[in-house]
């Protein structure tokens, strides 16, 4: 959706030598205002500078709102606390990406559709025999979509049928992560079942086993169900950013997505569910001394950080961690499991929220911090976590990508810079370098 500026206010800007800008202001439907520099440097000659995009936006976008001084999310106005409680995964991927909640006819085909392209090509088995068991299966997914477009060389004509892709990115990508954790620990694949439903499919690949019958817990998929909910979208994060960035040089869908997948693995964004239960693990070998964990945290000894904690966003308790660590507590009793990592991590929690430091900085438990436990109790490995957040983050990164090639005035993403390198100077012949 192109930024409409509001015609009754400007911003003035007065530069170094007296000129002054005027400058449109663009106003959101939550009330949210930019002041809209396209114009800036044409008329004046100055850019502005924001290292990590802390003040900048890079788009509108109709898809996900969120207040993280209030600790809102929405998605296409819906509350995360409703969605989590009463859709499922592929209502809420149907509402992202094309902006309604689907009726019964639409959830139907959309349904068929993701049944229908949920196995991959066969050839594309042999790909996961060519990595090494000690393979990350980030790096493994991130290459095997990536692989994708090569199945489907369509995808490279920008007017192919996009749902048809989008249909094939939900499906497929679960079956990919599936496949990749039976290859780690040397099972064989299970393929999907067409008459289980998204997350119980997902369930039933990760965990069946040819020679018995694997019945899904509806506790466990309606736990999964909500999980994918609650990472499914979240504005321009760094791997949504990402897809956006990639996308907006013409580069297909897959390409775009599997971009997406890798800015997510690292421990700063997705891949910090995986390093919350590191470092729980860690604070539980060496004695459980979490309040000494804490303090270190605080003295930025070896430039420690409490994992699963603040956010660039959220200067308040994060929506999602809130309904996770309750869903902790029901997934936990429904298997009959007491995980002391939960009481680690609550314990944490407890001496964070009242610490000056976390409360002075706003650091707040954010999505990862108990997501990993949930995880874990289901029987996923800790490092299939962040591919478990790729799952979720799915359909919130393709309703990017389309809401970005669909809007008419999407330009290249290409930031500019302020040079602080050498002057000029003459090139010197290398006998006569010191
Ligand atoms: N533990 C200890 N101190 C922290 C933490 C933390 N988790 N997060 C921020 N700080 C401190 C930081 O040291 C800095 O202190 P000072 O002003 O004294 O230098 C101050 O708070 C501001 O930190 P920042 O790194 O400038 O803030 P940011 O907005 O650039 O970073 C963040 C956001 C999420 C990268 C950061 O809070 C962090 O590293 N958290 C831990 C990793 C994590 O849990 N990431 C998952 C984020 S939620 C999932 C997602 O969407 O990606």
């Amino acid at each position: 959706m192109s930024a409409a500026a509001d015609k009754k206010l400007s911003a003035k800007l007065t530069l170094p030598d007296g000129k002054e800008a005027n400058l449109p202001v663009v106003v959101g439907t939550e009330d949210e205002h930019a002041i809209d520099i396209r114009s800036l440097r044409n008329e004046t000659g100055f850019i502005t500078i924001d290292t990590g995009y802390m003040n900048t936006g890079s788009t509108t976008s109709a898809i996900t709102y969120l207040d993280g001084e209030q600790g809102v999310l929405r998605y296409r106005g819906y509350s995360i606390e409703e969605l989590a409680e009463k859709s499922n995964f592929v209502e809420t991927s149907y509402l992202l990406i094309y902006g309604k909640l689907p009726n019964t006819q639409e959830r139907e085909q959309f349904g068929t559709m993701l049944t229908r392209h949920s196995l991959i090509h066969e050839d594309l088995h042999h790909f996961f025999a060519g990595y090494p068991p000690t393979s990350h299966p980030m790096a493994v997914l991130s290459a095997m979509v990536t692989s994708l477009s090569a199945y489907y060389p369509d995808c490279l004509d920008r007017n192919s049928p996009t749902d048809l892709h989008i249909a094939r990115l939900l499906s497929k990508v679960r079956t990919i992560a599936a496949f990749s954790y039976k290859k780690s620990i040397g099972q064989p694949l299970m393929y999907p079942k067409n008459s289980l439903k998204y997350c119980a499919n997902f369930l039933h690949m990760m965990f069946a086993v040819p020679s018995e019958e694997y019945v899904v817990s509806p506790v466990l998929e309606k736990a999964l169900n909500q999980l994918l909910i609650l990472h499914a979208d979240h504005e321009q994060n760094c791997s949504t950013s990402t897809v956006r960035m990639v996308g907006s040089s013409g580069a297909n869908v897959y390409a775009a997505i599997a971009a997406g997948i890798l800015a997510l693995w690292g421990p700063l964004h997705g891949g910090a569910n995986q390093a919350v239960i590191e470092m729980l693990e860690e604070i539980k070998l060496s004695g459980g001394d979490y309040k000494k964990f804490v303090d270190d945290v605080k003295n930025k000894r070896d430039n420690r950080r409490l994992m699963g904690f603040g956010h660039r966003v959220y200067k308040n308790y994060d929506p999602r961690a809130k309904i996770l660590k309750k869903m902790c507590d029901e997934v936990l009793a429904h298997l009959g499991i007491k995980d002391p990592l939960l009481e680690l991590a609550k314990g944490m929690e407890e001496i964070a929220l009242k610490d000056d430091y976390f409360v002075s900085k706003k650091l707040y438990p954010n999505v990862d911090f108990y997501s990993g436990i949930i995880y874990r109790a289901m029987g996923i490995p800790t490092n299939m976590f962040t591919v478990m957040f790729a799952l979720g983050r799915l359909p919130g990164w393709i309703a990017h990508w389309k809401e970005m090639v669909e809007d008419k005035d999407t330009k290249i993403g290409r930031p500019r810079q302020v040079y602080t390198g050498e002057r000029p100077r003459k090139f010197v012949p290398i006998d006569q370098r010191t």
